[in-house]
């Protein structure tokens, strides 16, 4: 299994979250963030050494899917969130080694 952390644009949740009920998500978790990357919340690059960081609202989205779902996720993500500006935000994605639904305590595949 993998645990997929997104950082996205706010305003792109909404397509988002049915992009990933389309691929069969059942569950996502959502919250409310702030960053910045490489331009450091400036809307334009700037050259100079010396300038503030300006942290820009983002939401978090985690998303636990099994292996064989992975590459559908992504891709459902990344073609739902994108704008093709900058801080259109990224991708991450780990292992994960366990999940279990408290109420049954099912485990792995079948409490995802
Ligand atoms: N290396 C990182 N580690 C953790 N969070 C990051 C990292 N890079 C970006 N983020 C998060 O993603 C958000 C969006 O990043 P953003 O899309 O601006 O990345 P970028 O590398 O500057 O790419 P772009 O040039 O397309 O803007 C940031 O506000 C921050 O919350
Ligand atoms: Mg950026």
């Amino acid at each position: 299994m993998k645990l997929v952390v997104a950082i996205i644009k706010p305003f792109k949740l909404d397509d988002v979250r049915e992009a990933l009920a389309e691929v069969g998500v059942q569950g996502i978790t959502v919250t409310e963030v702030k960053g910045f990357g490489r331009q450091k919340g400036h809307t334009e690059l700037y050259r100079g050494a010396e300038y503030v960081v300006d942290f820009l609202p983002k939401i978090k989205l985690e998303v636990a899917v099994a292996d064989d779902q992975l590459d559908r996720v992504l891709e459902a993500i990344s073609q739902s969130a994108r704008t093709g500006k900058i801080g259109d935000g990224k991708i991450f994605v780990s292992a994960l080694d366990q999940v279990i639904r408290i109420r049954t305590g099912e485990l792995d595949g079948d409490a995802l």
